[in-house]
């Protein structure tokens, strides 16, 4: 299990990340949804301790049992990244080695994180072809700036199943894709966790994503997080006043003609210049005196975690 105790991130002073309690069990899919500068990166970058030093962390991050930030670089490249939790992000090119081959990536990787029998080349074959790599044989021999953006996060895939980790934690892989690639990297992501029972930990700034991928979601504001659930009743009826608006921003489709999508109005607050309060309540409708003043706490309602003063429940 991934288990995030009050985590904690600052950086010279100023919290980007505060009080995070987050889990991802064995099998299950999970959520962190929230729109750019809420500190969903941050917190996925700590859990297998890749933030620069300068970064301060509070708090426990345990991943099967083991206190991250108590093992040494050489337990946590051994034993933790790649074999326990791999991490697919937002751009593949920057996972990616640009002078080696995608196949001898692979293999590399493979070499140092587990045992192997058998012939290597076949072995990373298979999982390319796995990823639903076209012509794997071809692609093997492949440089990175050969493949288009959709086949690139397609290896990073493969490379993040190749040593069967328990977790995978994949932040935004689908931003830089189109919708058709997008629908097609969800699907083939969704099949291989299905398939060996792996924890995926799934980062988005887009609800409806979410809803497709997760069971369960945690919605992130200025490093709080302030609503989690179940995501079909989070989607269905969401507490949180800005769970409410980043849903009524999911574009309803189908409908002929141009719609005009709904906008959450405002912007997520500097790290340096967080207002007092919660942190939502500049751009918050239901936002009274107290909500200037005070965090609130999270509250657990009807199985739910909200943090908010007026939660908007059965209206
Ligand atoms: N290397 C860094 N140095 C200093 N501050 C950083 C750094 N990386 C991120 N931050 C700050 O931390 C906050 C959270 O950033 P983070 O990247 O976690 O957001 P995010 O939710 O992943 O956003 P996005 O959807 O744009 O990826 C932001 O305010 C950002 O400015
Ligand atoms: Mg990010």
């Amino acid at each position: 299990m991934i288990e995030l105790e009050n985590l904690s991130v600052l950086y010279k002073n100023n919290t980007i990340v505060k009080d995070v309690n987050l889990t991802v069990k064995k099998g299950e899919k999970v959520g962190i949804v929230g729109e750019s500068g809420s500190g969903k990166s941050i917190t996925a970058l700590s859990i297998v301790k890749l933030l620069p030093e300068s970064f301060e962390i509070q708090g426990t991050v345990k991943v099967n049992d083991k206190n991250i930030y108590l093992l040494s670089e050489k337990e946590l490249n051994k034993e933790i990244r790649w074999k326990t939790v791999s991490v697919i992000f937002q751009d593949p090119s920057s996972s990616l080695n640009p002078l080696l081959k995608v196949g001898d990536q692979i293999a590399e990787a493979i070499t140092y994180h587990r045992e192997t029998t058998g012939n290597m080349k076949k072995t990373v074959i298979s999982l390319l072809k796995k990823a639903a790599i076209p012509d794997a044989e071809i692609k093997y021999e492949s440089y990175p700036h050969q493949l288009s953006g959709g086949l690139k996060q397609r290896v990073i895939i493969a490379m993040a199943i190749a040593c069967n980790p328990d977790f995978i934690i994949a932040d935004e892989p689908t931003t830089a894709l189109d919708k058709k690639t997008e629908k097609e990297i969800i699907s083939l992501l969704n099949s291989l966790v299905n398939e060996k029972n792996t924890g995926l930990l799934f980062i988005s700034h887009d609800f409806d994503v979410i809803s497709k991928t997760t069971d369960r979601v945690y919605v992130m504001y200025a490093g709080y997080v302030m609503e989690s659930g179940k995501t079909g009743d989070v989607l269905k009826n969401p507490y949180h006043p800005y769970t409410k608006g980043l849903i009524a921003c999911i574009p309803k489709v189908e409908g002929k003609g141009k719609r005009k999508l709904p906008v959450l109005p405002g912007n997520v607050p500097d790290i340096k210049s967080r207002p007092s309060g919660c942190p939502f309540h500049p751009r918050c409708k239901r936002a009274k005196e107290i909500c200037k003043k005070e965090i609130p706490e999270i509250e657990k309602i009807n199985g739910r975690e909200v943090r908010c003063f007026f939660p908007v429940i059965n209206s």
